[in-house]
């Protein structure tokens, strides 16, 4: 196809306003899905998205679209929905030259909406505004096309208007389209250059890789290379989605479409690399890739101890499929073995333990997720913390914490709530404007650490439900901050040892002083339970000393059920850990863990 008449565009919008149905809409329309195959989020092909209604992997359809007598090709690439994907997004905008910037009429502008316009306004793409869900009876066009064509600078009227559910507007969005977004330009005798927008493992084709070509052309059987990495494969196949996989000759400038390789790993493709010819190898790299960065941090350990090969088996599988996963094994003294595990946020966490568990048949044990820090000492050297065991014991100077820029936007009436908040989160205000006199935006700079676990269910409670929040990373700080241990008798227990900010130390401290009290069962001796800054305490309980006599309730019995009872301790033994001389069960421990 010629590029002049190609569309590369995407569609951006905050969650749930729309998204996946209105590209449902523009696979029917177009005639790319017959109406008796259609079926809900046609594109979002893992269980776990479906289920949980969201677009975690970015998938790009190639669709026929008629205007003036020529038929145009447009590539909608469906971009990833949540910020922990950020980075997704961003490649997936990279590979297109206009977005549609998809917004409910009933709701307005959100924060996902305002920090997705950003990123493609940065990737230079042209701005489709349209409003989705009109057939809503609580929709108000009028005023939420002000509210659009005030944030990107257009005329009102220029707002399209349709609804995804009935279908309404969306010829005319397709119209507009070919219309308004640039056809790509590249040079088509040039070396290849293309790039990978996403990377998805199968289980019967190996890797299946997503590019946009931006110069040159592939063809199948060619052999290709990766620039990032100068390995060499060749393409077994290659071709367009459409929205079934179909093989084609080749895909030349401005196309967009899919290659397979053989590779087995996704790491061996990876987003943001560029693709070139390995006869002809291109001198300059497309720009824009780096690797993706894990932000959170948490132990996973196998509830049944014997299920660790079973475990790393099951990680090492679902790497495959995901680039951004990282791990190495670690130990604890209370948990067995088990492995520390890298995530891009608490979505990411949440999806990676669901496959685990679901795919693989495991129960798993996570940790408190942590970030991570950087310990500089007196002596200079700087330790990366990524896990509180090892936070070094020697002089601290400073310590730095990634922090993030986040948006948030709700009604006026709530910005006292919201500061509120984010104050005892350590924020720093950084900007406030009014989107219109009852809505406002509030940026302001936060620590990842006090934003990635409970902040958004925090701000939707304080704000009846009607705040949105976006962040992104943005460097680290200093910050004033201890390794809180808590011990069990004496004796550390490495898995509750947590690194906090010095106000929240006591607190923290407390909490699980009081959990442990009532989670572990007396003993023949009295257990002191205590929270410590290195060698200081800042808390204490104590668990009282009992006597118990499993053989007292067989007062008269027989001795074979005394027998059975004995068997029975013997059991629960073995689901006892020990801690010192102390001996806990395991339940104890998960109870521990386990965020309320
Ligand atoms: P993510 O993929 O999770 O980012 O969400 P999304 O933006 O794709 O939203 P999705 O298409 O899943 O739609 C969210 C909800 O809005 C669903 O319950 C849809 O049925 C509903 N919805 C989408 N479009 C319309 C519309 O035009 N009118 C009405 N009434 N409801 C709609």
């Amino acid at each position: 196809t010629p590029p002049e008449l190609i569309r590369n565009f995407c569609i951006i919008a905050h969650i749930d306003h729309g998204k996946s149905t209105l590209a449902d809409r523009m696979l029917q329309e177009t005639g790319v899905v017959e109406q008796r195959l259609m079926r809900a989020q046609y594109l979002d092909r893992m269980d776990i998205e479906r289920e949980r209604g969201i677009t975690i992997k970015s998938q790009a359809v190639r669709m026929p679209w008629a205007v003036d007598g020529s038929t145009h090709i447009l590539n909608m690439i469906d971009t990833p929905g949540h910020v922990d994907f950020t980075y997704e997004v961003s490649r997936s905008l990279a590979a297109c030259e206009g977005a549609v910037l998809l917004v409910d009429a009933a709701q307005g502008i959100e924060a996902q909406t305002l920090a997705n316009l950003y990123l493609a306004m940065e990737n230079d793409l042209v701005i489709i505004p349209v409003l989705n869900k009109i057939d809503l009876p609580a929709a108000q066009p009028e005023k939420y096309a002000e509210e659009l064509a005030g944030l990107i600078g257009c005329d009102p009227a220029e707002v399209l208007q349709v609804s995804g559910k009935t279908g309404a507007g969306v010829p005319e969005l397709l119209d507009r389209i070919v219309e308004l977004v640039p056809h790509p330009v590249g040079d088509a005798d040039a070396p290849a250059r293309a790039m990978i927008f996403d990377s998805v493992y199968d289980t019967y084709r190996g890797v299946v890789t997503y590019v946009r070509v931006v110069d040159g052309g592939l063809s199948p059987r060619e052999k290709i290379a990766m620039m990032s990495t100068k390995a060499t494969h060749e393409l077994l196949e290659i071709g367009v989605i459409s929205p079934e996989p179909v093989p084609s000759q080749g895909l030349g400038v401005g196309e967009v479409g899919y290659l397979i390789t053989g590779v087995k790993d996704v790491r061996q493709s990876k987003v943001g690399d560029t693709v070139t010819g390995a006869g002809r190898m291109a001198t300059k790299a497309l720009g824009g890739y780096h690797d993706p960065r894990p932000m959170v941090f948490s132990g996973l350990y196998p509830i049944d101890g014997s299920d660790y090969p079973l475990l790393r088996d099951a990680l090492d599988r679902l790497k495959l499929n995901d680039a951004a996963l990282v791990y190495e094994p670690e130990t604890s003294a209370a948990l067995g073995f088990g492995f520390r595990v890298g995530f891009l946020g608490m979505l990411h966490l949440e999806i990676v333990r669901e496959r685990l568990e679901r795919e693989s048949g495991l129960d798993l044990i996570s940790t408190l997720p942590n970030v991570e820090y950087e310990v500089r000492l007196d002596d200079g050297t700087v330790v990366e913390v990524t896990n509180p065991s090892e936070f070094p014991s020697g002089r601290i100077a400073s310590i730095t914490e990634p922090v993030v820029r986040s948006t948030i936007l709700a009604p006026s009436e709530y910005i006292g709530a919201i500061m509120e908040l984010c104050q005892t989160r350590r924020g720093t205000l950084k900007g406030m404007d009014y989107l219109s006199p009852e809505r406002v935006e509030m940026r302001y700079t936060l620590p990842l650490a006090e934003i990635v676990f409970d902040f958004f269910d925090a701000l939707k409670s304080r704000t009846k439900g009607y705040a949105s929040f976006d962040y992104e990373p943005d460097g680290s700080q200093e910050a004033d901050l201890v390794k809180v241990d808590i011990l069990l008798q004496g004796d550390t227990v490495d898995a509750f040892s947590a690194i906090v900010h010095r106000d929240k130390a006591y607190a923290y401290g407390v909490q699980m002083a009081t959990k442990l009290k009532e989670l572990i069962p007396r003993q023949q001796f009295e257990v002191p339970v205590q929270a410590a800054i290195g060698a200081r305490v800042i808390a204490r309980e104590t668990i009282r000393a009992i006597r118990k006599d499993v053989l007292a309730k067989c007062y008269g019995g027989d001795i074979s059920r005394k027998r059975k009872l004995l068997e029975k301790q013997k059991e629960g033994k073995k689901r006892m850990k020990m801690v010192g001389s102390v001996e806990v069960p395991q339940e104890a421990f998960i109870a521990a863990l386990s965020q309320d």
